[in-house]
């Protein structure tokens, strides 16, 4: 196979070699919950993610069915479906990056936090093979309630004694893809150059946008940021509701969790400055767990970066969702401790 590796490099032009699948290194990507509305889409994106060689798909039930679909795609990975309990250790094995969809969805009129009685149980128990079969992968927790399934998931990896902050985090990258839509919908910018920061936590006022540092800049009125941010903070209501009974977002939050996982896996891979924002833990406020940017590395997180200036209406948010986001992280914490 040398042979033909050296083969296959004489026949490329030099300049593509930095980009060729053996420059690449071997990565194993997990989805738990991959038969679902996220799990699905989100699958085949991370089977078209050229990063990933390995990936390993599970769920209570139907992943054999999407595993077979999504193998047939002709891109580098291999795919590999798991079902049940028996099968969630070889699923998690040798793993570099989990991604957590599992779990029930919101119906029109239920908060995230009407999730919890459900999902804290799904969470505490596939965290408890994570830290068994793969502790030391990097955890994308997608699970909703975020602001209580991350500090779930931390108290279930401290009892293992495996725990590293650098490794976990709450995927809000959905609060950022709307966030984005949405400026440059109103600020009339090209979309693709648009980058806005969006911090706190993953449910209503606990969603900060910081639209004062969204760039391009645009001259945009306070009427229209205060719109803007009610717009993002209420984005995942806006498609509970457009629904009607069926779910949440889906094909929107597969493409933000296949964001997110790229750049874990480039930060993993040692690209340099990629950086997103994500609910880790954190100390740039009081709070022990707080979505912000931060830069990704070989070892997860490698620097959780600072608020920047805020304008007056972003302070006053900030002070605004502290209690809820607080009190959210507290019951996470006391359900991992008395479960
Ligand atoms: P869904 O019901 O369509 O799919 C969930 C999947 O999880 C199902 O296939 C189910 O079989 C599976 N599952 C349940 N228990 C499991 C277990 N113990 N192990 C493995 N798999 C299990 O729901 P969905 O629309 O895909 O949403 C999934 C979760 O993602 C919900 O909690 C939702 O609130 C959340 N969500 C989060 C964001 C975010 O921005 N972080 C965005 C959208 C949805
Ligand atoms: C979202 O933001 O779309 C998700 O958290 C799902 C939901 O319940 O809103």
């Amino acid at each position: 196979s040398s042979l033909l590796r050296s083969v296959k490099t004489l026949a490329r032009p030099t300049t593509a070699r930095a980009y060729s699948v053996d420059s690449v290194p071997s990565r194993k990507v997990t989805v738990l919950g991959a038969a679902g509305g996220i799990g699905q889409p989100l699958s085949l994106l991370m089977k078209l993610n050229p990063l990933v060689s390995q990936l390993a798909l599970y769920d209570i039930g139907g992943t054999p069915g999407v595993a077979a679909d999504v193998s047939h795609i002709n891109s580098r990975s291999e795919v590999a479906g798991y079902m049940g309990d028996d099968q969630l250790g070889l699923a998690l094995e040798g793993s570099d990056v989990v991604i957590i969809p599992a779990g029930v969805p919101r119906k029109p009129g239920m908060t995230r936090d009407d999730l919890f009685n459900i999902n804290a149980g799904i969470v505490k128990s596939l965290c408890t093979a994570i830290a068994k079969y793969c502790p030391h992968a990097i955890v994308n927790m997608i699970s909703n309630p975020v602001n209580s399934t991350v500090p779930i998931a931390a108290e279930v990896f401290k009892k293992a004694g495996i725990y590293d902050e650098k490794k976990l985090f709450g995927v809000t990258t959905l609060d950022v893809v709307r966030a984005k839509t949405f400026y440059a919908g109103k600020a009339n910018v090209n979309v693709a150059e648009v980058n806005v920061p969006v911090v706190g936590g993953h449910a209503g006022v606990t969603i900060l946008p910081l639209f004062s540092q969204a760039t391009p800049k645009a001259n945009l009125s306070q009427d229209d940021i205060q719109a803007l941010t009610k717009r993002t903070q209420d984005g995942g209501t806006e498609v509970v509701e457009a629904k009607a009974g069926k779910g949440s977002a889906t094909l929107s939050m597969a493409y933000a969790g296949a964001i997110f996982a790229d750049a874990c896996l480039k930060g993993l891979n040692g690209v340099p400055d990629v950086v997103e924002c994500s609910y880790v833990q954190s100390t740039i406020t009081e709070l022990p767990f707080f979505a912000s940017k931060v830069r990704l590395g070989k070892n997860g997180v490698e620097e959780v970066l600072g608020l920047g200036p805020l304008s007056d209406y972003e302070k006053g948010g900030l002070e605004k969702l502290k209690p809820e986001l607080k009190s959210s992280i507290e019951k996470g914490i006391e359900f991992a401790k008395k479960n």
